[in-house]
């Protein structure tokens, strides 16, 4: 394992708290060309700071594992035959994602649950169809769209996942993303969030802006908002937590320049 790594998981136990720890997700955007419609520059914009700019992953091939794995597909296998974290002991099925391979909107999770893991899809269960509508209200399907979540197997019990397993799992979702290229992440619920964003932020301070996800220093950054993940709002489901995710999706879909499905 690589210094700054161990040095990561080390701070994160040691905190002993979820995503406290100031890890970076950074990289390569493989194909600059695929986003095809510019994005406007008047969103509110978190840069990263000071303080963001530690980082476990640097642009060079050594400190990305996957660097070499050019495919999407090829990340999926890879994924299926993990055992890097004990979650692989529990699992049924490993949950790599699925959707366009260039993808201009990816949805983040946090990692599969019960569903997920009985058919090795992402987001096939109850959140999954209140996503599914997300997407359908957006004026997009979920074949337009690319699904993953920041773990890819399902943590016992639909338990939180916990640091080491975020620190061992981040590469394959920070490839897929440098492999996708896309103009937008949505990062659904405070789990992915935090960890796209280095935070320990709650989710009511970070969502309905936009943040920037860094591809690499040559690459222009793609937008992140991040909003409620789809069981928040299945839990909370009144007219303002629906309000408040409906508003954060109009923010993303101005910014691709969608028109809305509903009337
Ligand atoms: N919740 C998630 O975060 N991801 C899934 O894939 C399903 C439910």
């Amino acid at each position: 394992m690589r210094t700054d790594m161990k040095h990561m998981l080390a701070r994160h136990l040691e905190l002993d708290s979820f995503f406290t720890g100031d890890f970076s997700i950074r990289g390569k955007r493989s194909d600059p060309t695929a986003s095809t419609m510019p994005l406007s520059t008047d969103s509110e914009i978190m840069n990263d700071t000071a303080e963001h700019q530690d980082t476990i992953f640097s642009n060079d091939a050594d400190a990305q594992p996957l660097a070499h794995v050019e495919t999407l597909e090829d990340i999926a296998a890879a994924v299926r035959q993990c055992r890097l974290c004990g979650l692989a002991q529990t699992r049924t099925h490993a949950v790599p994602g699925q959707g366009h391979p260039k993808a201009r909107l990816v949805f983040v999770g946090e990692g599969p649950g019960e569903d997920e893991d009985a058919q090795g899809l992402a987001f096939v269960g109850r959140a999954g169809k209140k996503l599914t509508e997300i997407i359908g209200a957006m004026g997009l399907k979920r074949e337009d769209v690319f699904i993953c979540n920041v773990v890819k197997c399902r943590p016992p019990g639909n338990r939180d996942p916990r640091p080491d397993e975020i620190i061992q799992c981040m590469p394959y979702l920070k490839r897929q993303l440098e492999l996708i290229g896309p103009q937008m992440i949505v990062a659904l619920g405070a789990h992915a969030a935090r960890t796209l964003l280095q935070t320990d932020e709650v989710i009511g301070k970070l969502r309905g802006r936009f943040f920037e996800y860094r591809f690499s220093q040559d690459v222009p950054p793609a937008k992140l908002m991040p909003t409620y993940h789809p069981s928040y709002l299945l839990r909370n489901y009144t007219l303002e937590t629906r309000r408040r995710v409906w508003e954060d999706m109009q923010k993303v879909m101005q910014e691709l320049g969608l028109k809305s499905a509903k009337p």
